[in-house]
């Protein structure tokens, strides 16, 4: 198809020990993966674009992702100025809010999906809409409906769902869905529609609580869910409802925002021992995640096949922001002088991400 002709290659070369990471997914495809943490600021947008950018980029790997989060940060960040500009002074711009706007209507699900491409970045994108936070209601509303059996209720509950394997009829390998922090109707919708969900997480002790929020509160969600199809008149009519998905932890990432600067420190040296402090500081509570992630996420993986710690994706300094500028990928930010060396980093810090991810996917769906 021509589509692949459009994907610029701006990563590092493929490696065949990666590119048979991604082969077999290849041949099934489809896996829909969310990036959740209910704590915000952690840097899942940033995550989503890039990694997408790095899978679409580098492993060629046709990618769709959706901007959940009302706030929209996803859109603003692929999408370039003037584009955003023209598309936002629309009345009625074709968006994730399009995708549940029939159901409110009371029209069942739409035909089609709102996807454009962004080319930079070498993916598609059904784009963030705020009006997206004028549906929270509804599906609250329709939620409670779901649990007690009710098709209205099912049917917008599946929404995402339905999203996910309209994706899958159009091939798509992959299908992200970045999202805002909240732990609300929008956010449940999507959880309850993926196969798999990847947890960013700041080095602080809050995403340790984060972490156990969303193990228990996906659990009760699951339960509840079950209940309703189980009390439904005839839940064949929602077609998404039979792919019964099963939410699969991938993994986490860490993000530090925190400069560490300096290098190893002396401890004789005064100054270099506060460096060193604030270095141990971030150690500590990082070395408590996989605990943690094992006590709270542990009926979403298998220990025995995955490693959860996909990686870590240190501060790239002013590469963030310039690659916001840009709107392009950290991989594909042009600059020289320090650009370089930042631009580098960043392409094997994606790079190993990536294939974590893919390994973990290979492992989590191994049956045997
Ligand atoms: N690796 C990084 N290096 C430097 N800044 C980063 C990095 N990752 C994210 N940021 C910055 O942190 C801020 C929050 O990131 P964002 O992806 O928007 O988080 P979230 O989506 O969780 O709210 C943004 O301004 C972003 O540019
Ligand atoms: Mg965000």
């Amino acid at each position: 198809m021509a589509k692949q002709n459009r994907r610029k290659k701006v990563g590092l070369p493929l490696l065949p020990e990666h590119e048979a990471l991604f082969k077999p997914l290849k041949e099934n495809g489809g896996y829909a993966t969310c990036f959740f943490n209910n704590k915000g600021g952690v840097g899942k947008t940033t995550l989503v674009a890039n990694l997408a950018a790095e899978l679409a980029q580098s492993f060629g790997a046709k990618v769709l992702v959706v901007d959940g989060d009302p706030q929209c940060n996803l859109t603003q960040y692929v999408l370039d100025d003037e584009d955003a500009l023209i598309t936002y002074s629309e009345a009625d711009p074709s968006s994730v809010y399009s995708v549940i706007r029939p159901l409110t209507l009371g029209k069942g699900y739409g035909e089609t999906l709102p996807i454009r491409t962004v080319p930079k970045f070498g993916f598609d994108l059904i784009i963030g809409d705020p009006r997206l936070a004028l549906q929270e209601d509804l599906l609250a509303q329709d939620w409670r409906d779901a649990k007690a059996g009710g098709m209205r209720g099912l049917r917008t509950t599946f929404v995402f769902a339905d999203l996910v394997a309209k994706a899958r009829e159009l091939n798509y390998d992959f299908v992200f869905f970045d999202m805002g922090p909240s732990l609300g109707a929008i956010n449940r919708s999507i959880l309850l529609a993926m196969d798999f969900f990847v947890v960013p997480m700041a080095i602080d002790i809050f995403s340790g609580w984060a972490i156990k929020n969303i193990g228990s509160t996906v659990t009760v969600w699951q339960k509840e869910l079950r209940t309703g199809i189980s009390l439904s008149e005839d839940p064949s009519e929602i077609p998404a409802i039979d792919q019964a998905r099963t939410l699969r932890f991938v993994g986490y990432v860490t993000q530090q925002h925190k400069e560490r600067t300096g290098t190893e420190p002396d401890p004789d040296n005064g100054e270099d021992a506060v460096k060193k402090r604030i270095v141990q500081a971030y150690k500590n509570i990082s070395e408590s995640f996989p605990l943690q992630i094992a006590t709270s996420l542990n009926r979403f993986y298998d220990a025995n096949k995955v490693d959860p710690h996909l990686g870590d994706i240190r501060h790239l300094g002013s590469l963030a922001p310039k690659s916001q500028s840009q709107h392009e990928p950290m991989i594909g930010v042009s600059g020289t002088g320090s650009y370089t060396q930042l631009r580098k980093q960043a392409r094997e810090i994606y790079r190993v991400i990536a294939a974590r991810y893919l390994e973990n996917l290979g492992g989590l769906l191994d049956r045997g």
